[in-house]
């Protein structure tokens, strides 16, 4: 019988995996992937309905639905972290005590003219999601979408990186997401050194306030402003790194999701990175 439950276990979280992955390239752009996961679906619903009852009372499904024909309830796949709350003896070790919360670093940046952002500038983009958070992205600078709506990573690129997110088995509002610069770069171009000094003392507050166990951070102003490198991408990504404010934060650089959509080859990189923040994020919850 225990056999039984391991196979049962083992095929579950086979076939999670697979939907997983059709899912994920699928959603990303890549072609041919429908049929598949159109016949995933129903063969793991039919593992559900066979399977023995289990300890924790929880579905395939992690919330007690079974799966449907299109597979948009099937997040995240059992294999995923469901990111618990930290707790104060996790890996992450006790940092100077943070005697300040969010608000207060948003209310400290006000209407912020510390650099000639300012001027051309509709919203200031501060950050959002759970402030209690185990993981946190890390963009260059707003957009005009974002601009427009005072929002991260809502325009083309932000929606790529919410199915990036979703991929991994998260929600953007399981996750914080935020910026190196605050206000937008006139023509979304890359943030000068001035305007990323000026700024980039709330972002590290913000950091120190979150303290997540991972930091992604996507493209190269992210992942230079964050290391305190003049290090490029290419030469970084795939590879944790230690944040170095902070000890036992880990960084993963990856590409930025608007050079993914020019570049949808390199997409592959990218999940073999996130994958990477995923089972670190799993080792570190278990
Ligand atoms: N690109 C970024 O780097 N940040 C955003 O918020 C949107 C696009």
């Amino acid at each position: 019988m225990a056999e039984c439950d391991n196979d049962q276990d083992e095929l579950r979280d086979l076939l999670a995996q697979a939907l997983e992955y059709a899912r994920y390239y699928r959603e990303l752009g890549v072609n041919g992937l429908e049929q598949a996961e159109k016949r995933l679906v129903p063969v793991m619903g039919r593992v559900e309905q066979t399977e023995m009852p289990r300890k924790s009372g929880k579905s395939a499904t992690g919330d007690g639905t079974s799966p449907t024909t299109d597979g948009r309830d099937i997040a995240p796949p059992p294999s995923l972290p469901l990111l618990p709350r930290k707790v104060e003896s996790d890996a992450v070790p006790a940092a100077p005590a943070v005697l300040e919360t969010l608000e207060e670093v948003r209310r400290d940046l006000g209407d912020c003219r510390r650099c000639k952002l300012w001027s051309t500038r509709t919203n200031i983009v501060f950050g959002e999601g759970d402030p209690q958070t185990q993981l946190m992205f890390i963009g260059e600078g707003p957009g005009a979408d974002e601009d427009l709506s005072g929002r991260p990573f809502v325009g083309r690129a932000g929606q790529l990186l919410t199915r990036m997110i979703e991929a991994i088995g998260l929600t953007r509002e399981q996750v914080y997401i935020a910026n190196v610069v605050k206000s937008r770069p006139p023509d979304n171009r890359t943030p000068e050194r001035d305007e990323v000094a000026a700024c980039i003392p709330f972002l590290f507050r913000q950091i120190a306030v979150i303290r997540p166990k991972v930091i992604v951070t996507l493209g190269n102003p992210a992942t230079q402003a964050i290391l305190e490198t003049t290090a490029g991408i290419t030469r970084l990504r795939g590879n944790f790194q230690d944040y170095p404010r902070i000890p036992g934060i880990r960084v993963m650089p990856t590409f930025h999701p608007a050079y993914l959509l020019r570049s949808p080859d390199k997409k592959r990189e990218a999940w073999e990175d996130l994958k990477m923040v995923r089972d670190l994020l799993n080792q570190l919850s278990s």
